[in-house]
């Protein structure tokens, strides 16, 4: 009897085994049949665009009779290489109709430059399209310039960029579309943060954070007009209805003229800005400064601009706008 029942149990327990074994086997196979069917599908959808619809590559064109495109707004100073790569990169994205470049130089643009420029406009503005190109030229130098009003503007929509960052034009498309979707907010791709200095006992201060905080909290309440859209109706403001005083600021300290404006938009809409996921084409010699340094004056614009308004008007947001073609889970 002993010996039975060890002998059944034995057996019963290899039974058992052999059923956890192919129990196992068989979820490692599926889990490697739902790997190849993965790799797969991530294979095709990087190989071919249109696969599922995915890939980052295929930006169905604007309906140009119903919609507007926009303006390009590029600051550039005595950089005539970079201003002339920027040109020619941007005027090959289907949604640019209007290129107004900022100049505050002492001299008028060269006739040879004007010349390739307008060269390049013609040869990249393809099917009947039509971009103008215009030199706002500035008599004094000053950051206030790169928000200058633009009188008769033919775009709802401003793209406001500097000369040293090129991004893609899948990238340029996609922040226009989501500004059409938020025509009040500023949209773009370098979002910085206010932090409260609690050290102060009487009032707040602000400490202005740099790329380094956004990236660890998640969180920002500027989107900086090194590249960004917003509307052609806050130049208006910026040039017409600022504090004059906050304006001699900016112009001044040679600094903050982007601060200023997300100061200018948050408190007429009392809402955040929108960060939108983009890619970086290029970038000149100059633009990775922009990640550190210069935080203290960046602190000092801030607070300033706080006893200006009476208020603090950013708001932070962890909101990142992305493209769901290049996305895999919901
Ligand atoms: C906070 O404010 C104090 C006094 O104004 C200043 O010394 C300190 O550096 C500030 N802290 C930060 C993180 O900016
Ligand atoms: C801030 O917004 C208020 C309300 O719209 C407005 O009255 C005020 O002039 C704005 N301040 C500045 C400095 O633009």
């Amino acid at each position: 009897m002993v010996t039975r029942t060890s002998l059944m149990s034995r057996r019963t327990a290899q039974k058992f085994r052999q059923t956890a074994i192919s129990a196992a086997s068989s979820f490692k196979i599926k889990l490697l049949l739902l790997c190849c069917f993965i790799f797969t599908l991530t294979f095709l959808a990087t190989r071919t665009p249109s696969f599922l619809g995915c890939g980052q590559r295929s930006v169905p064109a604007l309906d140009r009779t119903s919609r507007k495109g926009y303006t390009l707004l590029i600051n550039t100073w005595k950089r005539y290489d970079l201003l002339k790569q920027s040109i020619s990169h941007y005027t090959s994205c289907p949604g640019l109709d209007s290129i107004h470049i900022v100049w505050s130089e002492p001299d008028p643009p060269s006739d040879s430059l004007v010349k390739y420029l307008n060269q390049v406009v013609k040869s990249n503005a393809k099917n009947g399209r039509y971009i103008e190109l215009t030199f706002d030229i500035n008599k004094e130098d000053s950051l206030n310039n790169r928000f200058k009003e633009i009188k008769n503007p033919i775009t709802d929509a401003v793209f406001s960029i500097d000369d040293d960052i090129i991004f893609h034009c899948s990238s340029v498309e996609f922040a226009f579309s989501v500004w059409q979707s938020a025509p009040d907010s500023m949209v773009g791709f370098v979002p910085r943060i206010h932090l409260i200095n609690q050290s102060k006992e009487n009032g707040n201060s602000y400490t202005y954070g740099g790329w380094w905080p956004v990236w660890w909290t998640g969180t920002y309440s500027m989107i900086l007009s090194k590249a960004s859209f917003f509307h052609t109706k806050y130049l208006r403001m910026y040039t017409n209805e600022m504090p004059v005083s906050l304006l001699e600021y900016v112009k001044r300290n040679r600094n903050c003229e982007d601060i200023a404006m997300a100061f200018m938009v948050a408190n007429a809409t009392n809402a955040p800005p929108i960060w939108a996921k983009g890619k970086i084409n290029e970038i000149g010699s100059t633009g990775i400064s922009s990640l550190g340094g210069h935080s203290n004056k960046r602190t000092e614009c801030v607070n300033r601009f706080v006893s200006e308004f009476g208020r603090m008007p950013l708001v932070p947001t962890n909101v990142k706008a992305v493209d769901s073609r290049g996305t895999w889970f919901w």
